[in-house]
């Protein structure tokens, strides 16, 4: 066995050095195969994909199951069957099914005739748009997905890009080439110490266009034969054919995914990282640091005033000079700073579901941290996601309650109720409708019916009793007291100042967080349109923390600049204000809609705005809960270390 165990050093290995490191950890459960000699080793077909076009840009975000029947790719005798895999692999868009390719381990054969059919001119022209636009077939050999040999010029190095063209352009023409044989070469080894058996630790598929005028023999593949464009005008026929070539390597099993995973200028990666890091906390340091000097004094002084107002009742020009200056500071608003906000049931709700994304993305990361979510356990991402939700409805339900409790809220039926439905209701809305387009489009990306109806069960029979447990736990504790009493009557707040008002102070909070995410956010988005695989886990964990710090921070400062301001309006202030982070990766995503994508359609577009807003909805929650609880606790630390009569 060459599987590497997780450890607590692994894991802050991989956090410092994580794009060479992550990679070499493996799910235990992922156990080699080995094969014998001659054995067959199967060969799956994976959706078939939108890559970048000849212009770098991306041109459509619809994929197509591979035996949609406008393809008419050869079918195994008994019919493609689905290969079965995990709720987050097909969420994430994974459609494996058996293919009729034949592979015998380190056994060399070519020219395999695989089967013939006739395009009429409707598919051509369908085919050729595809191919036009850049599309990709997505195999995998013994899980491996079949790549394309291909050099980073930057860095020099070689590496494996998964996937492979249906097409492309023949040299500068406007003519596309229709690709109807495949070169599959497979590396493999030897396992040592036993007889007979082998491992696959490779897989390369080099498509090419043949246009075959006779019979098809064993040697016919070492001819030169002229592409085979799809005719839009007439039937087209084509022979699908492939070679397969074992080639000894001597790649470790346990290694055999580093190739795929290849960080383009790792360099300028680290770089703008490591800047940002140390902007955002020299920032954060600063801040703080000035913010616990002017507290510190307030709170002093304050103290001071109560002492010399206790000792001396007749008052000396002392007590008058500081009293003056009592008149102005947070301290003013302690009669109203607990008083109930506004919708005191949505900002519960909504707070409980960030406090469930909180934790949910903090467990992930830690997780993927560990290993468990190597890329070659095909979509264990998505389905910890998905587990990892549901089971932390408990602590969304249980926040929503306490917090909806200390704001004296009375409808606390209807507050049990919404916080397993009103978010999850919103994102599974959203989701369900895009999924109606991709559906419209024939689309495998549609999620099918089972899955949908499981993701329905989990929620309502798993999350959704879990929150009721969490409500019910959360409104039985005891009342979270403030620290100090509210008065009946609420104070009159002063007119703001320009900074403070409610959009240019928003604006301001939430361009930190953004700036703290935005490498790796470039990265993420990259990873879902382009198809790339994500593994830089280690980087992904920095940026959650320095994000978390800076939402923190700089919500505190805003919370407190309000209070001095005798503004005590300051609970929806706190969530709102880092949540325009939220808007910021929105405006980011429309970016690079303008400048990596270019969607031609109507329902690419939908696509791409649906999922962006979806993304940024759930981060306008977790942001926000993040500035709104650290402000809590900011307020009630300082309002309970000042002493009121
Ligand atoms: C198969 O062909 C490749 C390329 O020609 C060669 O390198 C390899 O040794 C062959 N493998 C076997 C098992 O004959």
């Amino acid at each position: 066995m060459q599987l590497r165990k997780p450890t607590p050093s692994g894991a802050l290995l991989a956090l410092v050095a994580a794009p060479q490191l992550a990679s070499a950890f493996y799910l235990p459960g992922v156990a080699p195969t080995s094969y014998k000699q001659d054995e067959q080793v199967p060969l799956y077909v994976n959706a078939i994909r939108p890559v970048a076009g000849a212009d770098a840009m991306l041109h459509s975000v619809v994929s197509y199951d591979y035996y949609h029947p406008i393809f008419q790719f050869c079918r195994p005798p008994d019919g493609p069957k689905d290969v079965g895999a995990s709720l987050g692999s097909i969420l994430f868009g994974d459609r494996i099914k058996t293919s009729s390719f034949q592979l015998h381990m380190a056994k060399n054969e070519t020219c395999k005739t695989l089967c013939e059919t006739t395009y009429p001119p409707s598919a051509a022209q369908f085919i050729n748009s595809l191919m036009n636009a850049g599309v990709s077939l997505n195999w995998l050999v013994d899980g491996l997905p079949a790549g394309q040999r291909i050099i980073d010029e930057i860095s020099d190095t070689e590496f494996y890009n998964p996937g492979f063209l249906m097409g492309q352009h023949i040299g500068d023409t406007e003519k596309v080439q229709f690709n109807n044989h495949y070169d599959i070469i497979v590396e493999y080894h030897a396992v040592p110490g036993a007889k007979d058996e082998y491992r696959v630790v490779g897989v390369i598929v080099q498509p090419e266009s043949r246009k075959y005028t006779g019979p098809v023999e064993a040697d016919t593949c070492n001819q030169a034969l002229d592409p085979v464009v799809l005719d839009e005008g007439a039937d087209t026929k084509v022979t699908f054919t492939y070679s397969v070539y074992w080639v000894p390597s001597k790649t470790a099993w346990a290694t055999r995914w580093d190739k795929y995973l290849h960080v383009f200028d790792p360099k300028i990666h680290w770089f703008s990282l490591v800047n940002s890091a140390f902007i955002v906390v020299f920032l954060v340091l600063t801040v703080m640091s000035i913010l616990v000097r002017a507290l510190r004094k307030d709170i002093a002084r304050y103290n001071r005033l109560d002492q010399l107002s206790l000792d001396d009742l007749s008052g000396t020009s002392a007590v008058m000079e500081d009293g003056v200056q009592e008149d102005s500071g947070w301290k003013l608003v302690h009669g109203d700073v607990f008083r109930t906000p506004s919708h005191p049931l949505l900002l519960s709700v909504l707070l409980g579901n960030g406090a469930q994304l909180f934790v949910m993305t903090g467990l992930t990361i830690a997780f993927a941290l560990l290993g468990f979510l190597s890329p070659s356990n095909r979509g264990s991402l998505g389905t910890i996601i998905i587990l990892l939700y549901t089971v932390l409805g408990f602590i969304g339900g249980y926040t929503s309650s306490r917090l909806y409790k200390s704001m004296q809220g009375d409808r606390w039926k209807l507050c049990i109720i919404l916080t397993p439905l009103l978010v999850p209701g919103i994102v599974f809305g959203v989701f369900f409708l895009l999924d109606l387009f991709l559906w419209a489009e024939q689309s495998s990306g549609a999620v099918p019916f089972t899955t949908m109806l499981a993701i329905i069960l989990i929620w309502f029979l798993i999350s959704v009793p879990l929150s009721f447990a969490g409500s019910w736990l959360g409104f039985r504790a005891p009342t979270i007291e403030p620290p100090v009493r509210t008065n009946q009557i609420p104070r009159q707040i002063p007119p703001v100042t320009t900074y403070l008002r409610p959009i240019p102070s928003a604006l301001l909070v939430g361009l930190l967080p953004f700036g703290a995410i935005f490498v790796e956010l470039y990265f993420i988005m990259s990873s879902i349109w382009f198809s790339r695989i994500y593994y830089m886990f280690g980087f992904l964990f920095l940026c959650y923390g320095l994000m978390i710090m800076t939402c923190a921070s700089v919500t505190v400062l805003l919370v407190y600049f309000l209070l001095c301001a005798e503004n005590y309006n300051w609970q929806w202030r706190a969530f709102l204000a880092p949540a325009t982070t939220a808007v910021y990766i929105f405006l980011n995503a429309i970016i690079y809609w303008i400048s990596k994508l270019s969607l031609g359609g109507f329902v690419g577009s939908v696509l791409y705005i649906g999922y962006s807003l979806m993304i940024s909805f759930l981060f306008f929650i977790l942001t926000g809960s993040i500035g709104f609880f650290a402000s809590w606790m900011f307020v009630r630390k300082i309002y309970s270390s000042i002493k009121i009569d």
